[in-house]
């Protein structure tokens, strides 16, 4: 029964099963726990275990630059702990988690590319992929004005095949790690003059404080810089990219949903948090044992690598009343808590590591909702349904749809 299960597991890496969602509620009942020979690690389903995992840093900690999945980028804040990473993610803090800036300057960023995006789209009969020309491109431009770095996100393919080749590639495919390290570094020739400008003149942007800034006596060096702008590259664009993908097609599917919404747009944020919830984008997160680790009897021992399921821990029941419904109002009461640690929502992860960019990713998915609901009377599938792709990211490749618009826009 239980091999029945893992080799039903290991379908879901190639991507060859289509939902996901039912393979993890077996797991979480039946085998909360097992050693997965493709993933060379061990993989936890349930809420409790994923959550003891990724917030117990005497038990676990991050792997080491180079192994595990997010190898390629190169030394990031992922791999950091202790003072080092509370130092360090302070930088990065400093300007994606300041409230000043976000509902400053970042929130005045976002709504002119969401409606700069959005008024390009075209009406019914035209059908549109809103992945390709609106979902992706929000975020892309919003790291590239963050970032001062315009040059850099106009070369899609680098961030594409570094994503590809770190977290995606999860069996290892030598072809797809070769594309991403080449692709590394191109980009990473590329940061040397860059790097070398923004330390002797520094403007108001993120770049310029990975480069420049000081915490604590803390700086970061040289390389770490070059991981920190790949790491971001990716993190930062791909992720919120299939959110939106994922939101919009769930919405489609429930309009009963979007009804509630166009009802009530303070539901917007609890809608986010919901999708993210309902649909992780970002479906894993690896960490390895300090010291032997028991879980239900079984012992793992010292360095194993252990995989969270973040999107199996969104549908623990134990924890998410009904986790198989889509319901935009399930966070109304609570929905702000679900983009920091304190929040059930595995999406972001958890602990020390939680997603720094968070709050970045909430305010570009509300405004592009926000801007969907004030201009789009209805949105439908052009085609079919479109399918969820990946496994350790995950969305549909493209969503190709009618839109018609608003009636003050007729
Ligand atoms: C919906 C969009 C996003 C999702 C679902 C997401 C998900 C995640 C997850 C699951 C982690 C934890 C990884 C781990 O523990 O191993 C993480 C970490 C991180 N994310 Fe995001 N992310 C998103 C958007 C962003 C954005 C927009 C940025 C930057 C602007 C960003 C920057 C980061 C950083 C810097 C970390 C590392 C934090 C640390 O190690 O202390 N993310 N993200």
């Amino acid at each position: 029964m239980s091999t029945d299960l893992i080799e039903e597991f290991h379908t879901l890496l190639s991507g060859e099963k289509i939902d996901h969602y039912q393979v993890f509620d077996q797991l979480r009942q039946g085998l909360p726990i097992f050693y997965s020979e493709p993933m060379d690690g061990w993989v936890v389903s349930r809420w409790n275990d994923v959550s003891r995992v990724l917030k117990s840093n005497e038990e676990f900690e991050p792997m080491e630059a180079g192994a595990g999945s997010s190898g390629i980028y190169g030394r990031t804040i992922l791999h950091m702990t202790g003072e080092e990473h509370r130092k360090k993610s302070a930088i990065l803090a400093k300007r994606l988690r300041n409230p000043r800036k976000l509902n400053g300057e970042i929130s005045t960023l976002v709504k002119l590319i969401v409606k700069s995006c959005g008024d390009k789209l075209k009406w019914a009969p035209h059908s549109v992929d809103i992945k390709q020309e609106f979902t992706s491109i929000i975020p892309l431009e919003v790291i590239g004005d963050l970032m001062a770095m315009q040059e850099a996100t106009a070369f899609p393919n680098w961030y594409h095949n570094i994503v590809a080749a770190s977290v995606s590639n999860v069996t290892g495919d030598p072809e797809i790690h070769r594309r991403g390290m080449k692709a590394r570094e191109e980009l990473f020739e590329w940061l040397d003059p860059a790097i070398e400008k923004k330390k002797q003149c520094p403007t108001q942007d993120l770049f310029s404080d990975l480069c420049s800034i000081e915490f604590e006596s803390e700086m970061l060096t040289e390389e770490e810089i070059k991981s920190f702008c790949a790491f971001l590259l990716s993190a930062g664009i791909e992720t919120t990219d299939r959110a939106l993908v994922n939101l919009f097609r769930e919405l489609i599917r429930h309009p009963s949903e979007w009804k509630k919404l166009q009802n009530d747009k303070s539901l917007i944020p609890s809608a986010i948090a919901e999708i993210l919830r309902f649909r992780a984008p970002v479906q894993g997160a690896v960490r390895k044992t300090i010291n032997n680790a028991d879980f239900y009897g079984e012992y793992i021992p010292e360095g194993a690598k252990i995989m969270c399921l973040l999107g199996s821990a969104n549908h623990d029941p134990e924890v998410f009343e009904n986790p198989n419904e889509f319901r935009v109002d399930r966070y109304a009461s609570n929905q702000r808590a679900q983009f920091t640690p304190a929040g059930d929502n595995r999406a972001f992860g958890g602990g020390s590591h939680f997603c720094t960019g968070s709050l970045v990713a909430k305010l570009e998915m509300e405004e592009a909702l926000k801007y969907a609901l004030n201009n789009f009377s209805s949105i439908e599938f052009a085609d079919e349904i479109p399918e969820m792709k990946g496994f350790y990211l995950r969305s549909p490749e493209n969503l190709k749809v009618n839109l018609t618009p608003a009636s003050h826009l007729r």
